[in-house]
Formats: C-alpha cells, structure tokens, sequence
C-alpha cells in the first residue's frame, strides 16, 4: 500500500511537473492573436484565401505549422508566421484550433 502511494505521488508529480509534454489549449489562445487576422479569432477564416483551422486534428495543424518552419511546405506568409514561433507553442496552438468548433456539414 506504501509502495502504490509512493508510486502513485510520483505519477503525478511527474506529470504536474512536466508542461511542455501537454498540448495547451488555453495557452494557445493566448498566442494566437497574431493569426486571428487571417484564420478569425476561433479558427473560422472570414475570407476564403484563408484556410478554416477550427476543428481540425490538432496533429495535422502541427505537423502543417512545423512544415512550413522546416521549408517542407512553402507559403511565404506561413513561413514567417511561424519563424518564431516554438514547437510548444505550435502545439499549443494546434490544441487550440483543434478544440474549436468545426464546419462541419449539418444533416
Ligand atoms: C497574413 C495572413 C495570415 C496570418 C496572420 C496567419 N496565417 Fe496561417 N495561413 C495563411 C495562408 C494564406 C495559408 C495557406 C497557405 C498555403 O497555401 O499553404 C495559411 C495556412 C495555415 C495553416 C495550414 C492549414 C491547412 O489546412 O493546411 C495553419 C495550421 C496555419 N496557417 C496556422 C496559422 C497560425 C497558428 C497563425 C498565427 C501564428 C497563422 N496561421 C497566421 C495566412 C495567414
């Protein structure tokens, strides 16, 4: 019982004390003013040259942000965006989109 207690304290102070391993909604909202110009402040983009981000998978609006970092996916306006932007806070702000209300077809 001790052992599990012990294991169990540690479980979770490991995870309160690791942040950077969580995709931060919350924290993603904060920092995402700058895009909200382009994508609309929840994701929904008020003109069609831009993509909806809301309710996408949050991997894939990662793995697009950090594409465009690498080179991998060329835009000009998306690389700068996210030349300074950290792969926490790419995360962060994947979660964020991906926690928003997509568009999806109403039956
Ligand atoms: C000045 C306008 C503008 C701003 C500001 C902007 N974006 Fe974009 N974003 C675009 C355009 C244009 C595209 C489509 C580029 C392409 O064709 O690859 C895009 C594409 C994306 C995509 C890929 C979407 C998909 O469906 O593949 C993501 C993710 C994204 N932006 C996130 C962001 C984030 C996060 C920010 C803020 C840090 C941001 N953008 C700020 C214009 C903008």
């Amino acid at each position: 019982m001790r052992r599990l207690l012990a294991i169990t304290a540690l479980t979770a102070l490991v995870c309160s004390a690791s942040p950077a391993f969580a995709w931060d909604a919350a924290r993603g909202k904060q920092i995402s003013e700058s895009c909200a110009a382009c994508h609309g402040p929840d994701g929904k983009s008020p003109s069609p040259e831009f993509p909806h981000l809301a309710g996408q998978h949050e991997k894939y609006l990662y793995r697009a942000m950090l594409d465009y970092k690498l080179g991998n996916r060329q835009n000009p306006i998306m690389a700068a965006m996210v030349a300074n932007l950290s792969r926490a806070d790419m995360r962060d702000l994947a979660a964020f989109y991906a926690s928003q209300e997509g568009l999806y077809l109403k039956r």
